[in-house]
């Protein structure tokens, strides 16, 4: 990914940076457009994985529209021009404020999560006599097999209705006029390798469809989330997710009415593998089991291993020296701030860059100023003078 010319422009910059290569990025939206949207699919892009401007503006382009889970992302979507009708409200806990943004724009829906929320909109929506697109979000329990703090859909995780009590909710949203059910959301999880669970994720569905052939409800969409994972391993091998088999096992395994679509909210597997953060060797020590590369980027610019015990592909870019045994550590006074252990690398010297692969999804975005540190910036492929 990185060829000698750009390395060299990257030894004039601050770091640590983010790199975005935009070319991985447009490869990854046109194999979306490919399998997904050429069935028919709309595709909801999850701004909470990365909401850099020129990021959004290539998926909006591509024909994408958002998921949203704060007032905040709803702002910012219609900011880079989403246009309101291909934007999904999620979320277990919206605030009075952030309902009120959602309703200043007629969104294609309000993913709900309670009754009680489902409650409030309807009072909010009442005050301002408008009807609101709604979406229940189901928990169908059905389980991911990812690492549990990104586990969504199994009975004891805070999200969706339980899908027992599917029932007894349709029966209460008769009591709310300004509530229109227009479909059934799920999201059972995040940096899923396992495609059967997508499978099995279909089957529970299909069971839950029949509840409203009984009703007079028809069901205008199906939105399955999203949660495809990428290979933090092999970052080059496997630049694209395998979205050909992703979005077969839902064409094959799902019956959709023939009124219906088909939705999907993907974060990771968009933008995951086109960014990397960039990070200058501070000092090299040998400890007493192995060699520490302590690094100037930190759990401050991508806390995914120290909070999920993330590998990401760390990758040497300027020493061919021989191989030698290293735990990266960034500067952060805490262990956890430690990007990988005992990993083989070229030897390093202070001043040696480093790149940190796979850091396009849940990487700028979840950063911090902890320790009152700067915040990293952002630079794209087309920043740089390439042959
Ligand atoms: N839809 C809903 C309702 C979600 O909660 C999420 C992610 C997505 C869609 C997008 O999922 P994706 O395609 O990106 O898997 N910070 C964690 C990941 C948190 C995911 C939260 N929800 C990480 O760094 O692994």
């Amino acid at each position: 990914m990185f060829h000698l010319d750009l390395i060299r422009q990257f030894q004039n910059l601050k770091t640590p940076f983010f790199f975005y290569d935009l070319n991985t990025l447009n490869q990854t939206i046109e194999v979306i457009r490919e399998y997904g949207m050429s069935r028919g699919y709309s595709i909801h892009f999850a701004l909470k994985a990365n909401n850099n401007d020129r990021i959004l503006k290539r998926i909006l382009d591509a024909g994408f529209g958002a998921d949203c889970v704060s007032g905040g992302e709803i702002e910012k979507s219609i900011e880079a021009g989403f246009s309101p009708d291909q934007i999904a409200f999620a979320g277990v806990g919206k605030s009075d404020e952030e309902i009120l943004t959602g309703l200043k724009y007629n969104l294609f829906s309000f993913n709900c999560e309670s009754v009680q929320e489902l409650e409030v909109l309807n009072h909010f929506a009442g005050q301002q006599n408008k009807n609101v697109r709604i979406a229940l979000r189901v928990n169908p329990d059905v389980e991911a097999k990812t690492h549990k703090y990104i586990t969504t859909g199994l009975q004891d995780n805070k999200f969706g209705i339980p899908s027992e009590n599917l029932p007894g909710v349709l029966d209460k949203i008769k009591e709310y006029p300004h509530l229109n059910l227009t479909g059934l959301h799920f999201h059972i999880g995040s940096q899923i390798m396992n495609l059967d669970v997508f499978r099995e994720l279909s089957v529970k569905i299909n069971q839950l469809q029949s509840l409203f052939d009984e009703k007079e409800n028809q069901l205008r969409h199906i939105n399955v989330g999203g949660g495809l994972g990428i290979d933090y391993a092999e970052p080059d091998r496997a630049a694209i997710p395998d979205f050909q088999n992703y979005f077969r096992l839902f064409e094959e395994h799902l019956d959709l009415r023939d009124y219906q679509e088909l939705h999907f909210e993907l974060g990771r597997s968009v933008v995951g593998q086109c960014g990397s953060l960039i990070t200058k060797v501070l000092f090299t020590k040998e400890g007493r089991n192995t060699n520490f590369a302590v690094v100037d980027a930190g759990m401050t610019e991508l806390i995914r291993p120290a909070l999920y015990q993330a590998r990401h592909t760390v990758e040497a870019l300027t020493s061919t020296r021989p191989e030698k045994q290293y735990d990266v550590v960034g500067p952060i006074c805490e262990t956890s701030d430690t990007f990988r252990t005992g990993i083989l690398l070229p030897e390093v010297e202070r001043g040696d860059l480093l790149a940190i692969r796979s850091c396009g999804a849940y990487g700028q975005v979840m950063s911090s100023d902890y320790n009152l540190r700067e915040r990293a910036k952002a630079y794209y492929t087309d920043d740089f003078d390439l042959e």
